[in-house]
């Protein structure tokens, strides 16, 4: 199957579910590709025992432009990205990313903000930070035409719970300083999301029981934060309206 999300992009994109190829023109840079397999987050899964450590669970596009917006982009500081989570179980649970928890902006004394975009699929963004021995955690279910950001200071991942790609765009600070330990330290985020058959449950991670975990079930529309992204393609309206995105500085 081809995927086209193109519209919702705004730029043209397909992605090809046999091959595992993305299509783009070829005025179009990505300088980055990289795959996420079993074997980087075998630790991170409920139980992936029978599962080979080649498997690949999503792909990563780092650095998107047309060639007429490269200086722009580099001029911003900002890169456009698109994730790919694939639609496997693993022993009944979801593919999920890795997850991680942004570096510091030194000017803010806050961690760096990301702007998402949901391209196809189904599934939910998982975000959780610590108050004392509780952790907050806030699972939003999306739909494509999705637009939100992932505030300061949540540790953040996604999560395919549909029955083909999950695709998503972002837009985030060059040099963001991804932390990825914390999640491998704790095998995982407080929820896992399995699928018992007919539907998605989720099943807290026994890593963190030495604290209260409060989860709050929402979509974008029902966030309890601020949402600061207006609903149009990131990269058309990022390279139109820069100035909407200093949020991201
Ligand atoms: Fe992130």
């Amino acid at each position: 199957m081809k995927i086209d999300f193109s519209k919702r992009s705004s730029i043209p994109s397909v992605f090809d579910t046999e091959t595992h190829q993305l299509y783009v023109p070829s005025d179009i840079t990505i300088e980055e590709v990289a795959v996420r397999r079993l074997k980087d987050m075998r630790s991170l899964f409920l139980d992936a025992q029978g599962y080979e450590d080649d498997l690949p669970l999503y792909y990563m596009y780092n650095g998107i432009y047309r060639e007429k917006h490269r200086d722009f982009f580099k001029g911003q500081n900002i890169k456009y990205e698109y994730t790919v989570l694939l639609d496997t179980l693993i022993n009944q649970e979801h593919i999920k990313a890795h997850g991680h928890i942004h570096g510091y902006n030194e000017v803010k004394k806050a961690r760096h903000i990301e702007a998402y975009e949901i391209l196809h699929g189904e599934g939910y963004f998982e975000l959780f930070k610590f108050e004392g021995n509780v952790v907050k955690v806030v699972m939003i279910h999306t739909k494509p035409g999705d637009f939100f950001i992932v505030p300061s200071d949540y540790y953040h991942l996604s999560i395919n719970t549909g029955t083909e790609p999950y695709i998503f765009g972002d837009l985030i600070i060059e040099g963001a300083g991804n932390d990825y330990g914390y999640l491998k330290e704790m095998q995982g985020a407080p929820l896992f999301a399995l699928y018992d058959g007919q539907r998605t449950v989720f099943r807290e991670n026994a890593t963190y029981k030495d604290y209260v975990i409060e989860i709050l079930h929402t979509d974008v529309d029902s966030l309890p934060w601020e949402n600061p992204v207006d609903p149009i393609p990131l990269y058309a309206h990022f390279i139109t309206h820069p100035e909407k995105f200093e949020f991201l500085r």
